[in-house]
Parts: C-alpha cells; sequence; structure tokens
C-alpha cells in the first residue's frame, strides 16, 4: 500500500486530489491533512460514504502547516500509523490567498508552510518518494514584474533556503509599502504573488538536496474554490464566465506529478501537466518549456 499526505484536504483541490487518489490509485492509502479536525473528518465521512473500499484508505490527520507544533505532532502521528513503512508522496497542497492576511500569514502558510512539513515528513519518505508543491501561475506572474536582479535570483537553481528566509524578512520589513517594493525591483509587492514565487525557489532548493526524490511545483490552474470565488461574487460574475474549472480538474497536474511520469524534478508544471518557465506566465495548451 502507497502511502500519501495531503495537505489542506479538508476542501477545494486538497480534497478533489484526495478524492482522485482514492478511486484512481486503489493501492494507495492517504492521510488528510486538515488544520480543523472536525473539517477534516466531515471530508473523510464525504469520501467515504462515496465508496465503501475508501474506509480502509483515509486518515484523517490534525495539521496546521503554520505551527511547528501541530506539523511536528502530525508527523508522528503518521510515522506511528505508517508501523515502520514509509511514505510514497507528500502533497503541499495548504495554501491562502488574497485578502487572507498580512503578508507575513500569507508567507506563513504557502512558503515556510511548505518548508515545515518538508523538514518534518522528508524523514519519512521513501527513496523515490515525490513531493508536489502546489504553488499557483502567480509565482511567475510575479517574478515578470520583478527587475532582471530580482528575477533572477527568484529563478536561481542554487537557491538556498537562508536566502529564501533572507528575502522573506525583507520584504516583510517593507510590508504594506508599495512603492518601496517597486524600487527595490519587487513588482507590486503582492503577497500572494510572493510567496508563490518564494515556494517555487523553496522547490528548486529541495530538489537539488533531495536527488533521491521527485520533486516537483505546479499551478492547478483557474480553479473555483473558496480561495478564488470570492473574485467571482466581486463582480457579479459566475465562476464559469470567470473561467474557472472544477476542483477535481484543478487535481489533474497534482495526480500526473504524483503518479505519472514527470521529467525529473526540481520543475514548475502548467495545469496541463506540462513543464513551463518560472519567470512568466505559459497557457495551458501551448507549447512545454524546454529549458532547464
Ligand atoms: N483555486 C485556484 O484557482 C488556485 C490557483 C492557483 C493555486 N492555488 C493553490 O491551490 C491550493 C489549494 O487552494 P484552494 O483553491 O483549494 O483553496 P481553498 O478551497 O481555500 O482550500 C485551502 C485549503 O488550505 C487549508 N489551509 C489554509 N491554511 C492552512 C494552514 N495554516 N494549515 C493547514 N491547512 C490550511 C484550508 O483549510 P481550512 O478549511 O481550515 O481553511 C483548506 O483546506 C493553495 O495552495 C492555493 O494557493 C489555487
Amino acid at each position: 500500500m502507497r502511502r500519501v499526505l495531503v495537505t489542506g484536504a479538508n476542501k477545494g483541490i486538497g480534497f478533489a486530489i484526495v478524492e482522485r487518489i482514492l478511486e484512481e490509485a486503489e493501492d494507495t492509502f492517504v492521510f488528510l491533512g486538515s488544520r480543523d479536525r472536525d473539517r477534516g473528518e466531515a471530508a473523510a465521512g464525504k469520501l467515504q460514504s462515496a465508496a465503501a473500499d475508501r474506509t480502509d484508505r483515509v486518515q484523517v490527520v490534525e495539521l496546521d502547516v503554520s505551527s511547528d507544533e501541530s506539523v511536528d505532532r502530525a508527523a508522528e502521528v503518521v510515522r506511528e500509523a505508517c508501523g515502520g513503512d514509509r511514505l510514497y508522496g507528500i502533497v503541499n497542497n495548504a495554501g491562502i490567498g488574497l485578502g487572507a492576511g498580512d503578508l507575513n500569514s500569507v508567507l506563513d502558510v504557502n512558503t515556510r508552510g511548505m518548508q515545515r512539513v518538508c523538514n518534518a515528513f522528508i524523514p519519512l519518505l521513501a527513496d523515490g518518494g515525490r513531493i508536489v508543491n502546489i504553488t499557483s501561475a502567480a509565482g511567475p506572474n510575479f517574478v515578470a514584474t520583478c527587475s532582471r536582479e530580482q528575477q533572477a535570483f527568484l529563478i536561481r537553481p542554487d537557491v538556498t533556503w537562508n536566502d529564501i528566509e533572507a528575502m522573506m524578512n525583507e520584504c516583510v520589513a517593507l510590508s504594506g509599502d508599495a512603492d518601496a517594493f517597486a524600487s527595490r525591483g519587487l513588482g507590486d509587492g503582492s503577497p500572494y504573488g510572493l510567496s508563490k514565487a518564494l515556494a517555487n525557489a523553496y522547490t528548486l532548493h529541495l530538489a537539488r538536496e533531495y536527488p533521491q526524490f521527485v520533486i516537483n511545483a505546479c499551478t492547478p490552474g483557474f480553479i473555483a474554490t473558496d480561495l478564488t470565488l470570492p473574485l467571482a461574487g466581486g463582480r457579479g460574475r459566475s465562476p464559469e464566465d470567470m473561467g474557472m474549472k472544477p476542483p477535481r480538474e484543478g487535481a489533474a497536474v497534482a495526480i500526473f506529478l504524483l503518479f505519472g511520469a514527470p521529467e525529473g524534478t526540481g520543475h514548475y508544471y502548467g495545469s496541463d501537466a506540462k513543464r513551463s518557465p518560472l519567470d512568466r506566465y505559459r497557457s495551458p495548451g501551448s507549447p512545454p518549456y524546454t529549458g532547464d
């Protein structure tokens, strides 16, 4: 039985990833990460009531990616549940969006949260295991607005976690001052875009540090979830009108990166499961990126 952890899986794209794993990979057991146990249990109940064979293949794990203590406790629960076996995959899906807090809070979930989970769970991962980081096209879109120097930093293959932390600290100190971001070549300092650009940079670092795993990042596409629906509501338009797709479609690239044959490690993929560049947007269906 392969074992996969999905963070932020009580709703939205994370829930759809768990649902598709249970449907499409019958030999796989899922640890459904949820920062709120009740919301996690409700999600697991929905999945289990849909098909009898899923009852024994999903376990809720309370996991708040913004808390060291919660992440460490969750890793201990998973270690015990694995009983000496190892994890096959980690999907870092938990995320918060625009309007979800100040820059520091957004970084704490979208960027530091990913690193916290990797630090705690990588010791449980089997060689050859997969890590899938759900970032966003907001990352490359953010990089595209930066100066050449900052672009070079944000896509540097030899970036370290210390470099990423230093940039987070510098940006938090500038928080709320759009002119200060602009004068440092950091676009408009969009918290979400910055957090996702840095999560992509972290993926490069991680892949270099752990060549024994297959580690990639991806954007799920523009998906109708609680994160995006306010955008449609605010404009009085339907999600379909806005071009949003259902969560199950948003899960497709994560499923590919977990079980398919990606081109190696340390890359960023579009929602069409094709490679994309880290410094500009590539629309789904257009030719894949072929650079390093
Ligand atoms: N929807 C899109 O178009 C889109 C596009 C690009 C990228 N993404 C990315 O896709 C991922 C999933 O987003 P979504 O659209 O499915 O949004 P969503 O429906 O709002 O789901 C977000 C999930 O993350 C969880 N979460 C938030 N903070 C957390 C924390 N501190 N610890 C653990 N879990 C936490 C939420 O839990 P609660 O229910 O407890 O809040 C929820 O389960 C995010 O990383 C997002 O940035 C989404």
